[in-house]
């Protein structure tokens, strides 16, 4: 069975995982993958998060399944977060516990196939490694566009709009909600304001990769845009992920969320999205969404979660000017959102700031900017000023 398979290459965010966690050099500074760190470079559980563990600890009774759904009460919670108060409230509208916001991508990319196989997928690129292998994997087309112009540091909204204009009837486009996924560079509200009337008017659907939330601007002005998508289009699919602004990574929890327009719809897409997601992982696994909804049904606890989340993007901003502040070159950090930016550097650059500098980031430019203790801040940017340089 197996003789015939050929290798192929890991996603290189996970390579540069591996890569990061083998080299023991002193003053390693790894900004690669997507984990908040604080000033010390310590990426510690969130009090939260620690208090809800301990009251599952203490008053979880059973680990029977829950069922298909998970836990129910964990979505309903989430629905206002996402979409604010009024449009939590809708027909229609239909939420599930899923493994992360990967979970609820490739569910999310698996009900289009299964509603239309001939749907195509609008990607701007570049996007996160693993969109378009989801996409592939869930049997769809991909349509690219040039999102970002890495080189100039701002998004190429005219080819956006252009990729719009040529879309089908039907075609599914692919948004980050907040906090660009690798480069930081963010629609602004003029720009989402276009992006949802083309929507509207070819009869695009919009699917929102939404995993960042409260790391850019805060928790509703990070949604801003997702929302108006809810209000402007019939169907809209989200795919939330709490593993970030929970911090619950490894323990992985998200949502797939999607506006179906009637409580009749909702009742056959979701018996479609059941029978992918037994297919797949058939219950999702409890303790993170358990965690989450503990701490959304407290007051205290949500306060107190919103504290932590304010802190991390606190930090986020202040070391995106201090990053700016040290070259005109990189001033637009700044200007940018959420964890990640990306250097305008070659693969060749950033691979010799790996040899020299020990400097761990994506080969497109991508760095993770609450990666890095605060003392490392200088040493990363004259680093990074001498490769631009190189
Ligand atoms: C990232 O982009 O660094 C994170 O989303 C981790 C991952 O799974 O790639």
């Amino acid at each position: 069975l197996f003789t015939g398979l050929e290798p192929i290459q890991t996603d290189s965010l996970l390579r540069l995982i591996q890569l990061a966690a083998e080299d023991d050099r002193p003053g390693k500074i790894d900004v690669g993958v997507g984990v908040y760190r604080t000033s010390n470079g310590a990426t510690p559980i969130l009090s939260a998060i620690k208090k809800a563990e301990k009251i599952l600890w203490e008053t979880q009774e059973t680990k029977a399944y829950l069922g298909m759904s998970g836990d129910k009460k964990y979505a309903e919670l989430l629905k206002p977060i996402v979409f604010g108060d009024d449009l939590a409230q809708m027909d229609g509208l239909i939420g599930l516990q899923t493994p992360g916001g990967c979970g609820a991508l490739t569910l999310g990319f698996m009900l289009a196939k299964a509603a239309n196989p001939a749907t195509r997928v609008l990607v701007g690129t570049p996007t996160w490694a693993n969109h378009p292998p989801v996409i592939r994997g869930a049997g769809l087309e991909i349509v690219e566009y040039d999102y970002y112009l890495k080189g100039e540091t701002r998004i190429d909204f005219d080819a956006m709009m252009a990729a719009f204009d040529a879309a089908r009837p039907g075609d599914v486009a692919l948004l980050h909600g907040c906090c660009h996924n690798p480069t930081g560079a963010d629609l602004d509200a003029g720009q989402w304001a276009k992006v949802r009337a083309k929507c509207a008017e070819k009869g695009i659907i919009p699917f929102v990769d939404i995993a960042y939330q409260g790391l850019g601007d805060g928790i509703d002005e990070d949604a801003e845009g997702l929302r108006g998508l809810v209000h402007a289009c019939d169907e809209v699919i989200v795919a939330q992920s709490c593993d970030k602004n929970f911090g619950v990574y490894r323990d992985r929890v998200g949502c797939l969320f999607v506006k179906t327009g009637s409580e009749e719809r909702a009742k056959v897409v979701n018996s479609h999205i059941m029978q992918i997601a037994r297919t797949m992982w058939s219950m999702p696994p409890d303790h993170s969404a358990a965690a989450v909804r503990i701490i959304l049904e407290s007051d205290e606890l949500r306060a107190e979660w919103l504290d932590e989340l304010d802190m991390m993007r606190g930090r986020i901003v202040d070391l995106r000017k201090r990053i700016a502040s040290s070259d005109p070159r990189l001033a637009y950090i700044a200007d940018q959102k959420g964890m990640f930016s990306m250097m305008p550097l070659s693969p060749e650059q950033v691979e010799k700031l790996r040899i020299d500098h020990a400097i761990y980031m994506a080969d497109s430019g991508r760095f993770n900017v609450c990666g890095m203790a605060d003392e490392d801040v200088d040493r990363f940017c004259n680093a990074v000023l001498e490769a631009m340089d190189g």
